[in-house]
């Protein structure tokens, strides 16, 4: 397996404890070179999680798998969606069904399995909630230690108590996202023996290609369109790898359309897009109720903004209404219940409608990222009136309503 620098193109071997380039310190993509015979047939029948797809994951044979059954979620039709009038063909990919409650599990299960093989304990992560609440997990089922860096006061309450639950070290540091990760890269300079767990590590992101995988091999097709939320961009440049690799092996014959959606208030990477350059301009207070994607400065905007090129997709933005309105319409037309950052991917699909960019008889996967329970504060907020009755009086309510 060979590693390349996405920053100054070294090419080195990757060996799984690495995660910077030896030479500038910059991120490294891996790449991955695949054994004799890979094919459907050679997945088809395995067990359902993703590790049916050993064959396509960088891992050497001798490691042990740590594994909570993540990955195989459903995908899930969703033909009475309001205002579309059936005119799209939409599939949802039920992330909030992991294990820990989001797509976070892939990635984990990969980067934790290499790691323990090496004999690393000491973890860390920085977070919007979900990373914290999958590492805290798996960390936990090899018997390691797992701190957490999260903004105070910005986590949703769902994530927090997981992290708590699994037995993480938490330090929640006054400031975004985005300083709480610059933290953990300075903690990595000074030279610690810890493992960082964000999407800055290659291998973690080697495990969430498997949505690609999935996608193809359960819908027995590429669909026209892939959309899902961008944060720190990691899981959108995973997904098109996936895509890419399946396409190279010559396991599917077309490539799909891969969309970006981020929230207004926390968008460098959709002004980007649309403004032209190539230099990312941060923003300092990243700002939208979709917490999980309160982001203003991407680790990995640069190899997420290639891949998007390459697979002729777009990045957008969408404000805190439409991803309300999405999560809403995502719960009481399909019945799938996903915190706001995971609808944000309907909200886009919308959007992209609305605006004439998708066509009739298009068929869209929205990536609803992580479950409805990771952020109960933002439910209790809906429209909701409380009846509280005494037994006997209710049933008088009930009986003379019309
Ligand atoms: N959706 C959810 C539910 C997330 O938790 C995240 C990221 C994303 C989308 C965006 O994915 O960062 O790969 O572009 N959450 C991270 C965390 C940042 O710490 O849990 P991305």
């Amino acid at each position: 397996m060979r590693s390349r620098c996405i920053e100054c193109g070294y090419v080195g071997e990757a060996t799984p404890i690495n995660i910077f380039c030896s030479k500038c310190g910059g991120l490294i993509d891996i790449e991955v070179i695949y054994g004799k015979g890979v094919s459907w047939d050679s997945i088809n029948g395995k067990e359902p999680s993703i590790w049916r797809y050993r064959e396509l994951l960088p891992i050497p044979r001798n490691v042990k798998r740590v594994s909570l059954g993540e990955g195989c979620t459903p995908l899930i039709r969703a033909d009475r969606l309001p205002g579309l009038n059936g005119s799209l063909e939409i599939y949802v990919k039920f992330e909030g069904a992991n294990p820990t409650g989001s797509f976070k599990d892939r990635g984990m299960s990969v980067a934790v399995s290499l790691a323990n093989h090496y004999g690393l304990k000491r973890f860390i992560v920085a977070s919007t909630g979900n990373t914290s609440a999958s590492a805290a997990a798996y960390v936990s089922r090899i018997g390691g230690k797992c701190i957490v860096l999260v903004p105070f006061g910005a986590v949703a309450k769902g994530k927090l108590a997981q992290a708590i639950l699994h037995g993480a070290e938490i330090y929640e540091v006054r400031g975004s996202f985005d300083v709480a990760l610059d933290r953990v890269r300075k903690i990595l300079m000074y030279g610690e023996t810890i493992y960082p767990l964000n999407s800055l590590n290659p291998w973690r992101l080697e495990g969430q290609k498997t949505i690609a995988y999935e996608i193809a091999e359960f819908l027995g097709d590429i669909p026209d369109y892939v959309v899902l939320p961008v944060g720190n961009a990691g899981n959108i440049y995973a997904i098109g790898k996936g895509f890419l690799e399946l396409y190279n092996l010559g396991m599917i014959d077309r490539l799909p359309r891969l969309i970006g959606v981020q929230a207004k208030g926390a968008s460098p990477m959709t002004r980007l897009w649309r403004e032209g350059g190539d230099r990312l301009i941060p923003i300092e207070r990243p700002e939208t109720i979709a917490t999980a994607i309160r982001i203003g400065n991407p680790v990995n905007w640069r190899r997420a903004l290639k891949i998007v090129r390459r697979l002729n997709g777009v990045i957008i933005d969408v404000d805190d209404d439409e991803i309300l309105y999405s999560q809403k319409v995502m719960a009481r037309y399909i019945g799938v219940g996903c915190e706001p950052a995971g609808a944000a991917s309907l909200a886009g699909t919308y959007k992209l409608y609305r605006d004439g960019y998708l066509d009739r008889g298009d068929r869209v996967i929205c990536v609803a990222t992580g479950h409805a329970l990771k952020d109960p504060d933002i439910i209790m907020k809906m429209d909701y009136s409380r009846r509280v009755y005494d037994p006997d009086e209710l049933l008088n309510v009930l009986l003379e309503r019309d």
